[in-house]
């Protein structure tokens, strides 16, 4: 059975949560009508933070109690050269009136009381978060001091950084509760559980398997195991656990071997997950569980990013040859491509220098082909969109980050396997998009590409901010048929443009799916897993 959040228990906050929902907007209404600002987009259901001067964008800090000018940020004013926010009023609209009605909406709207997304953070031992990054709190120093951001722990870089995900949304919720940083007030950390919409637990279990899943010396277990079982001990054992039998709390599990060996201990959390691609449904599912981006691990590219003629390549391609399960359709792929012209497809790591050339190679692309590979997802995906390269995605069983609010048809192609495999289809198919129709979806990649923008401070509509939203609809049911529909359309340019380009209908309309391995959640893999799926 799929559990399911809708179970009874869940019905009384749903209730609230309608009345928070119509109660907000007003609140937009109000203050749109208040700025008299034609822009806004109600994406993640939240407010608007931010405003524009002078090229700059102002966010406002969230609970502060200070008034006139001290409640503007000096650190808080960022560049928005990207463009990548919108505007909620245009520099030649703001008075100072308006802004201090603004500050005065947002001083309201980040309340407690109010609608945003009230989150109970368990204060484990250091061993399971920032201890693992080697930082040591002082005296009976819970957590380390993140008011400036020059001197939070660092998260170790590479390919580490992936999976990094939980430390992203640790540090913000610390940075809730402190005034000095400023940061979208769509989620606050509130001190005690029975006020709280969610439970966060903050263990860094990528980490944790990246860096301790092998048992050192004579240890019997690895501290990835320990860490594990401790868990597992702990929360089961709390009050806040029992109450919906854990439904409402958040575990981090972005590797897909992290959590591996308690994860069906604990399968009624809300699990915030790469792919389902190595659990078993009953454990982890879309019903209840939330997918979150890679971290992009190539550099953002400007807003300037070389169009149709500036980008020689057609078909970009770099990763491992050889993949268990769904992977052997990328060799597949190399021999029908591999000759062709405008196409580079090689295989090799990306590690080191090679993270650059893979920047580079990506942002003189048109297309940035996606293939499944041991798991459904990679941080391809994430580094295509990073470059502004129209993502080719060829995984069956890929589930894709926020496509509640997202419409990736709109950005991606969506191939099936099967149909990836015939011979001439890919080619074909990526020859027949012109220049127009590649240039919409260049466009909408720009104006996305935030979204997949994991920093701190965390800004508006970044990963963190979306990440927060996607677990507020989960919680409130927010309506799932955005959902379905951005999943329908995922194949219909692809079936569109089939037909512009005379493959005929049983040419790409094939539903039989390659056989895929599922993996029930441990076991068999163990060695070969790889670290770094890329
Ligand atoms: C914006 O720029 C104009 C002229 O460049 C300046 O007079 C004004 O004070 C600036 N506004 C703010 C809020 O910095
Ligand atoms: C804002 O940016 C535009 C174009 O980027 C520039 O033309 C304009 O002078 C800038 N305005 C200010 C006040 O810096
Ligand atoms: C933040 O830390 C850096 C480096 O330690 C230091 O140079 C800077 O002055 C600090 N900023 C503030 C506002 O304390
Ligand atoms: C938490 O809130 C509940 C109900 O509002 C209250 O009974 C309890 O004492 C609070 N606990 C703490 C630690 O403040």
């Amino acid at each position: 059975m799929i559990p399911s959040m809708s179970e009874k228990g869940m019905k009384p906050s749903r209730y609230l949560l309608c009345l928070i929902t119509m109660s907000m907007s007003l609140l937009i209404l109000s203050s749109v009508f208040l700025l008299q600002s034609t822009t806004t987009s109600l994406l993640t259901g939240s407010v608007f933070k931010q405003i524009h001067i002078n090229n700059s964008t102002l966010y406002f800090r969230p609970n502060s109690n200070s008034n006139s000018n001290e409640n503007f940020n000096p650190g808080s004013v960022a560049s928005t050269s990207n463009g990548n926010v919108q505007d909620l009023i245009t520099p030649d609209s703001i008075t100072s009136k308006e802004v201090r009605d603004f500050r005065e909406e947002r001083r309201t709207v980040c309340d407690t009381n109010e609608d945003i997304l009230k989150i109970f953070m368990y204060d484990l031992p250091s061993e399971f978060h920032f201890g693992l990054l080697g930082w040591n709190g002082e005296g009976d120093q819970m957590w380390p001091d993140v008011s400036n951001v020059s001197r939070v722990p660092p998260y170790p870089g590479g390919l580490n950084l992936q999976h990094s995900i939980e430390y992203w949304l640790t540090l913000d919720l610390l940075a809730s509760n402190t005034p000095s940083v400023v940061r979208p007030c769509s989620a606050i950390r509130v001190e005690n559980a029975s006020q709280a919409d969610v439970i966060f637990v903050p263990f860094f279990s990528s980490l944790s398997y990246n860096r301790h899943s092998k048992p050192q010396g004579r240890e019997r277990k690895s501290i990835n195991r320990m860490l594990q079982e401790k868990l597992v001990e702990f929360l089961t054992s709390r009050d806040e656990w029992k109450r919906q039998d854990g439904k409402d709390h958040i575990i981090l599990a972005h590797h897909p071997n992290s959590m591996l060996d308690v994860r069906k201990n604990l399968g009624s959390a809300m699990f915030v997950l790469a792919d389902f691609g190595r659990y078993p449904t009953k454990v982890a599912n879309i019903e209840k569980d939330i997918i979150a981006p890679y971290k992009h691990v190539v550099r953002t590219i400007n807003e300037d990013s070389a169009d149709f003629d500036g980008r020689p390549i057609l078909i970009y391609f770099q990763g491992a040859i050889y993949r268990k399960d769904g992977g052997f359709i990328r060799q597949e792929l190399y021999y029908l491509l591999k000759d062709e012209k405008d196409v580079h497809f090689t295989f090799g790591s990306v590690r080191g220098n090679g993270i650059n050339k893979a920047g580079q190679g990506m942002a003189s692309s048109k297309f940035c082909l996606n293939i499944a590979g041991d798991t459904p997802s990679s941080n391809r995906l994430f580094d295509a969109i990073a470059s502004h390269c129209v993502p080719v995605i060829i995984s069956d069983e890929i589930e894709l980050p926020f496509e509640d609010v997202l419409d990736y048809s709109e950005f991606c192609i969506f191939i099936r396997a099967s149909d990836a495999i015939k011979e001439g289809f890919l080619l074909k198919l990526l020859q027949g998009i012109k220049r127009d129709k590649w240039t919409k979806m260049w466009d909408k990649l720009k104006k996305v590409a935030h979204h997949f923008e994991y920093q701190y401070p965390s800004q508006p509509e970044d990963a963190v901010d979306m990440i927060w939203g996607a677990i507020s609809h989960r919680i409130s049911s927010i309506s799932s048929v955005p959902f379905r529909l951005h999943r329908e359309n995922r194949f219909r340019l692809t079936e569109g443009i089939a037909k512009i380009n005379g493959l005929k209908k049983e040419e790409f309309l094939s539903h039989n799916r390659l056989p895929s391995k599922r993996e029930g959640g441990r076991g068999g893999r163990k060695k070969k897993q790889s670290k770094n799926i890329l």
